[in-house]
């Protein structure tokens, strides 16, 4: 078992403090919680080691994922509107699951170029994101100011309320809040509005409903079956960190659409009746054939959601932009206090 030698923590890659946390210890608490319910179900978020990054970043070049083209496609055509509406006093532009950050740089560029004052701050679960984008920016925009933080959004957020003094704003792209159930959602916007202060912003990404529910399926079900390995990669990693004899071959890969929650649902099948053991946790688990162990949703949201969330929570809608065929938006809101 490889437990003690990942080293998961808070790590500012530039100009910046260290702090540390332990989210290895959270991983094996969540496993064993999440295999132990009666209704199997990991967090999403730790699908995101290094392969799981990598293979996020094929998903987003899948001709299928359109989510990823058309958030492009509208930070191209808004860019110039969305520097306007942030510019203002130095700030903090602080990006919650910045990943690759490709669809970020597009940002980032338009704002040095606008002469904005700002230090980025990328923050996310994957250690290799961070660093690797830390380094393509570095390289890209030498002059760039940064700190990037390995780090849960929770982490990231306290840290931010413990460190706010300038003007914040929040990037949170590429639908990431379509993971969390509704519910969920609604407590971390709560979190995120209290660990700002009156009057910064939040750009957040999201994917919006849409009567064609084959096209949203077939983003979470692609044909070349990246999405399976991808969704798989939380059983590797179980193996790898917590010692884990999962079976990979013997687990598939199923997406359905739930009309109640207007969500993707994504599941790992168990192939056959099954007995799992992981050294870590000293437990073993038992999958019947057929049992379903829930990995990720992706709820989808209509235009009314994201203003009723905006009012109820305490922020000010300040503009919604969309990519040209309304799929997806990004909306621009400030903290009221
Ligand atoms: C769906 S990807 C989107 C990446 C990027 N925002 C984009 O639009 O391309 C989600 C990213 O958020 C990170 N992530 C997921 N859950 C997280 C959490 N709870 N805390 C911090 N980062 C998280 C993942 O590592 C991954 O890089």
């Amino acid at each position: 078992m490889r437990n003690d030698n990942i080293s998961t923590k808070y790590t500012v890659i530039k100009n910046g403090k260290i702090a540390l946390a332990d989210l290895n210890q959270q991983f094996s608490e969540d496993v064993l919680r999440g295999l132990s319910r009666s209704a199997k179900a990991l967090p999403c978020k730790y699908i995101y080691d290094e392969t799981g990054s990598q293979l996020f970043c094929r998903i987003m070049e899948l001709p299928e994922y359109y989510l990823t083209r058309c958030e492009t496609e509208l930070l191209e055509m808004h860019k110039d509107s969305i520097g306007s509406l942030i510019d203002g006093e130095r700030c903090n532009l602080v990006e919650l699951g910045a990943g690759d950050g490709k669809k970020t740089k597009i940002l980032l560029e338009q704002f040095l170029e606008m002469g904005i004052d700002f230090q980025y701050c990328p923050v996310d679960i994957s250690e290799s994101a961070v660093k690797q984008l830390a380094s393509e920016l570095n390289d890209k925009f030498p002059t760039l100011e940064m700190n990037g933080l390995v780090s849960d959004y929770f982490d990231g957020l306290r840290l931010l309320s413990s460190q706010n003094h300038a003007r914040t704003v929040v990037l949170f792209l590429g639908s990431n809040i379509g993971n969390f159930s509704p519910q969920e959602a609604e407590a971390f916007l709560i979190r995120l509005r209290d660990s700002l202060n009156h009057g910064d912003l939040v750009l957040i990404g999201f994917d919006l409903k849409k009567a064609d529910i084959g096209l949203i399926l077939r983003a979470y079900n692609d044909s070349s079956g990246v999405t399976e390995q991808f969704n798989l990669n939380i059983l590797k990693r179980i193996n790898t960190e917590l010692g884990g004899n999962f079976d990979i071959g013997k687990f598939r890969y199923l997406s359905t659409w739930d009309t109640q929650s207007n969500a993707v649902k994504s599941f790992l099948v168990s192939t056959c009746d099954q007995t799992v053991y992981i050294e870590g946790l000293d437990t073993s688990f038992l999958f019947r054939d057929g049992e379903q162990l829930h990995t990720e949703s992706s709820h989808k949201f209509s235009e009314h959601d994201l203003s009723r969330m905006a009012a109820k929570i305490g922020f000010d809608v300040i503009r919604n932009f969309h990519d040209s065929k309304r799929y997806f938006a990004n909306t621009l809101w400030k903290v009221k206090k």
